[in-house]
């Protein structure tokens, strides 16, 4: 007989999967070492033999370029458009797509249409995109997988500008995007839902939160890697900090944020003015109506957020920042009516009909602006007190002075700007599909490393390169250091850094303090560049970048043979060498680590500025970065200290009497409950392992270390690679894992990756 009862055996449940207190609630502090597996393939319904590349290369550009364009002046009745014209409102989509990149973690971006997912989707600053992804679904769902979001919202943006008279500087495809929302990311110190009031004066409180220092102070700073004012912004509150108003304030806060997205005062002003030559700010309804935003949203909206109660809640009533009003008389053609404007009339500060603080001309005969939806009437310019500070602040007023006497200048700014803007976190330039890919050696931004023109070397060479690297008297030790400082800069955000370019020889990398034991061994290895190239008769070279690897790979091939195995350690040549002229040093200073404890390095303003984070949550920071799997970063760990990779010649972690051989040493330590541990200072940050039979110290070791044994996550893996059975199994992760970061840059040889 049925009891009607649940399988899960009551009549009252209380949770399910997912259902809070989650670990986090209970141990805040945990090291969430899943961050590693984020993303995977499971989350992927294209499978992992999908080919982007190949897929998208089959799209005629010309005609899908067409279609949105055809579309954007075609109105939908459930969101009418603007203007008749969806433009505007799919720049600002395509904008806050890229806008939330940062250069501190090359996180953020356009690259994987995060947008679509939390916390994202939901942030006030995003009001209303939603609407705009759905209105081109049609066009998405006709070219399914071959298109993917990121690309599509991108593309659209630069169609959009197109059809109202702007020059593009081009596109490239090849985003792919995520199939999950992104938990990786810090996006701020905040844990109210600021979902409505990101605007208002009672968010104070939250904006508080991320600002280092008094206001007013010099050293008054945005948190690191932040590079918004406040959460659910995608940079700063338009009406001003704490929507106070303050031209000036708002000019820092544009000032640190686009910084922070490595975007300079010409750049800056470019974007802005130019991306306010077009649409207009919505803002009919006071925030405190509009519905939760999609994340939280009842089911029948279906991932609609913001519900609008006014009227139709879109056209004439749309409520979306709050601010009302376009900044231009004709808000659907590139123009310069905005700088124009902006600096012909003075501007007074007045309220929208949802209260947010925006300017209006003093005079009252300035040139008016066509509603949106209402024909024949005429409304008021309106300026962002975020608009008046470009006017204000004595280096933006530069360089809108000079876009205002330079029309053309400023049009060519804004187009390179933009397409900066969009393209920034896609990495190498191989990376880049379909015809309107712009590639110049000028766009420092891309980190451009030239085409090799001359013949790779071969397997004979690459067997003789390698005896002969052997033959110096570098040590196995020092060879592994150098191959991996040269690659490990690479981040998997945007996808920069990297042992391609061979940028470890050359500013900024070279003076890094981290990087000072490979300063020799680049020398050495130059010197053997030189002659094997000297020796060529035919157009045959070997690059810096490549010998570099190469010798970490021979010295491996060393190591596992003193441990017993015979491995060849793979090395796939093919990176080239690029030039100091072609590398922007500012920019490449923020691949400068923090803490990487693979080499034992902590930057030593580490201290004052890590009141919340410990170094082991960097190192982790790093290995995600890194694209690691728990795994890879273990085995990689290990390895590494058998090599005695501390950049500072230290005995941290180095668990082993056998150095430069691939023993498995590390982890037995780690694991033998033969010693204790110690604190050896105050905070907790080096220990010491003794012997527990005779209380001798046997070795010392930072968090960086022990966090393999102390964290349940690591220990786990670090108890396999210890097993009787783990050395073997422990050389092959780790020679399968070296390859891994090697390569990660190989973007020429993976190009759908
Ligand atoms: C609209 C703020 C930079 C392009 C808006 C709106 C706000 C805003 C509040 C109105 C949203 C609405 O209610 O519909 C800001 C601030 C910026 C900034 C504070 C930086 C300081 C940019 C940049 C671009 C851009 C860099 C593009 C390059 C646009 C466009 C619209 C818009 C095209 C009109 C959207 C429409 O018509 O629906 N902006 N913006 N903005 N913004 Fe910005």
């Amino acid at each position: 007989e049925m009891t009607g009862k649940c399988p899960f055996g009551g009549d009252s449940i209380g949770g399910a999967v997912g259902t809070p207190p989650a670990l986090s609630d209970w141990y805040p502090n945990r090291l969430k070492v899943e961050q590693l597996h984020q993303n995977g393939p499971q989350a992927n319904p294209l499978g992992e033999d999908f080919n982007y590349a190949e897929a998208f290369n089959t799209i005629d550009l010309e005609a899908l370029k067409q279609e949105i364009k055809t579309f954007l002046t075609t109105s939908v009745a459930w969101w009418p458009s603007d203007y008749n014209n969806y433009g505007p409102q799919m720049i600002r989509m395509a904008w806050h797509s890229a806008g939330t990149y940062r250069i501190a973690d090359g996180r953020g971006g356009a690259g994987e249409a995060l947008q679509r997912f939390a916390p994202v989707d939901s942030w006030w600053d995003n009001g209303n995109t939603d609407k705009s992804r759905r209105l081109i679904w049609p066009i998405k769902q006709k070219y399914g997988s071959a298109l993917s979001w990121a690309d599509l919202i991108v593309l659209t943006g630069n169609c959009a500008l197109e059809i109202m008279g702007f020059p593009t500087y081009g596109f490239a495809g090849g985003r792919q995007d995520a199939w999950e929302v992104d938990n990786s990311t810090y996006w701020g110190p905040e844990v109210e839902r600021d979902l409505k009031n990101a605007d208002s004066p009672d968010s104070m409180v939250s904006r508080d939160k991320r600002w280092r220092g008094q206001n007013g102070d010099p050293d008054y700073d945005l948190e690191n890697p932040l590079a918004a004012s406040h959460q659910a912004l995608i940079y700063v509150n338009p009406e001003g900090p704490y929507a106070n108003g303050d031209p000036m304030g708002s000019a820092r806060d544009i000032r640190v944020t686009f910084t922070r997205m490595a975007m300079n005062n010409e750049e800056t002003v470019a974007l802005i003015a130019g991306g306010h030559a077009f649409g207009k700010s919505h803002g009919m309804v006071p925030a405190s109506e509009i519905g939760m935003p999609p994340e939280i949203a009842p089911m029948e909206a279906m991932g609609f957020g913001w519900h609008n109660p006014k009227g139709s809640g879109n056209a004439e009533n749309t409520m979306t920042n709050g601010i009302e009003g376009s900044w231009t008389p004709n808000p659907t053609q590139w123009d310069n009516d905005y700088l124009v404007n902006l600096f012909k009339f003075d501007w007074e500060q007045t309220k929208s009909p949802a209260g947010a603080l925006q300017w209006t001309p003093v005079d009252k005969n300035a040139p008016k602006t066509p509603d949106a939806h209402i024909p024949g009437k005429m409304n008021a310019l309106m300026m962002m007190t975020s608009d008046i500070a470009l006017k204000e602040d004595p280096e933006y007023r530069k360089v809108c002075e000079k876009f205002l006497g330079d029309f053309d200048a400023f049009t060519q700014a804004f187009s390179k700007a933009w397409y900066k803007l969009t393209h920034r976190d896609m990495g190498p330039r191989e990376r880049y599909l379909g015809p309107e890919k712009r590639n110049e050696n000028d766009l420092l931004w891309q980190d451009p490393i030239p085409l090799a023109d001359y013949e790779l070397i071969d397997a004979a060479d690459i067997t003789a390169l390698k005896e002969s690297i052997m033959a110096t008297d570098i040590s196995v030790s020092d060879l592994v250091y150098t191959a991996f400082s040269s690659a490990v800069t690479h981040r998997s955000s945007d996808k920069r850094g990297g042992a391609n370019g061979g940028r470890l020889a050359l500013l900024p990398q070279k003076d890094w303090a981290i990087n000072q034991r490979t300063v020799p061994v680049v020398a050495a290895l130059r010197k053997l560049m030189e002659e094997f190239n000297g020796e060529q008769t035919g157009n045959k070279k070997v690059s810096l970048a490549d010998l570099i690897v190469l010798g970490g790979c021979a010295a491996l091939e060393k190591a596992a043979a003193d441990a017993g195995f015979t491995t060849a350690v793979p090395f796939t040549p093919g990176r080239r060498d690029t030039t100091q002229e072609l590398t922007d040093i500012e920019m490449f200073t923020w691949l400068k680590p923090v803490a990487d404890g693979f080499r034992n390095y902590l930057d030593p303003e580490f201290e004052a500025i890590s009141q919340d984070v410990a170094p082991e949550v960097m190192f982790l920071d790093k290995a995600q970065l890194l694209s690691l799997t728990s795994p890879e970063w273990v085995a990689l760990m290990g390895g590494l200290k058998a090599m005695n990779a501390n950049h500072d010649n230290s005995a941290h972690g180095i668990f082993t009497d056998r150095v430069g051989v691939l023993t498995n040493d590390f982890f037995t330590v780690l694991t033998s409950m033969d010693f204790e541990w110690q604190k050896t200072d105050e905070q907790g940050m080096t220990f010491s392992l003794n012997d527990r039979k005779t209380g001798k110290q046997r070795f010392t070791a930072t968090r960086s270390d022990l966090v393999f044994g102390a964290n349940s996550q690591l220990r786990a893996v670090a108890e396999v690679y210890a097993g009787s059975d783990g050395q073997k199994r422990f050389v092959k992760a780790f020679v399968k894992a070296w390859d891994k970061v090697m390569m990660l840059d190989r973007y020429d040889v993976k190009v759908s990756a």
